[in-house]
């Protein structure tokens, strides 16, 4: 493999993307959000009805899903199926149901696979839950963020209400609550650190400190 790869893993609403984002234009990588493709998944799950232990009708809700990303103005859009779903993706609807959708076993191969193919021949930062462990175990560099529950419920909260959303921290606190206890015990490649992941703690640090952090251990 010639490419570079940074791989970016952790809780929900830990800083991620805005890490993984600004890796990504210092360095001049490709961006990926796998997380985005899990939730454009829900969003067609929930569109069109597929239960979720229904292993025929998600195998074709997976063959009639297209998932692509594109760059607009700097900014990176996903689309599914060739819809611009970018900001539907973030709302609360789907943070609620992502993580039952992202445990089931045949949704992860098809976005494996897919990640494998865009991180085989382009220098790439992928953040999500297990890019570090299963998409990309050769990965150059490996970060596990992590950060203080209440931190992070709170900065997702401020987040979301600035974008009109109609909620409150105890919700988004239960939403991520929520989210990381599956996440972390689902049987397919659970969230867990991968061996040489390094651990980011970004409880008390601002972005400029943490993109250093990375920085300083390429
Ligand atoms: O990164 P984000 O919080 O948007 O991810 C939404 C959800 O997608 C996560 O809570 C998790 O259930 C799932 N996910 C995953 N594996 C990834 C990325 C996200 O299971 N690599």
């Amino acid at each position: 493999k010639t490419n570079k790869v940074i791989a970016i893993d952790g809780y929900s609403s830990c800083g991620k993307s805005t890490l993984a984002k600004a890796l990504a234009k210092k360095l001049h990588y490709l961006y990926i959000d796998s997380g985005a493709m899990y939730r454009a998944v829900t969003l067609y799950f929930i569109r069109n009805v597929v239960p979720i232990a229904d292993q025929a009708k998600i195998a074709d809700a997976l063959s009639a899903i297209h998932i692509d990303f594109h760059t607009d103005a700097g900014q990176t859009r996903i689309l599914l199926n060739e819809e611009d779903v970018s900001e539907e993706i973030r709302q609360m609807y789907i943070s609620d149901y992502v993580s039952e959708v992202s445990a089931i076993r045949a949704v992860r191969l098809a976005m494996v696979d897919q990640q494998q193919r865009m991180g085989s021949n382009q220098n790439i930062v992928m953040d999500g839950r297990d890019i570090g462990t299963t998409v990309f175990p050769d990965a150059d560099l490996k970060i596990f963020m992590t950060a203080d529950p209440k931190v992070r419920a709170e900065r997702r909260y401020l987040e979301l209400k600035n974008k009109g959303e109609d909620i409150t921290l105890e919700e988004v606190f239960e939403n991520l609550a929520h989210r990381d206890y599956i996440d972390t015990t689902r049987e397919e490649s659970p969230l867990v650190r991968a061996d040489d992941a390094i651990i980011l703690d970004n409880t008390n640090l601002n972005e400029e400190e943490q993109l250093q952090f990375v920085l300083d251990r390429l």
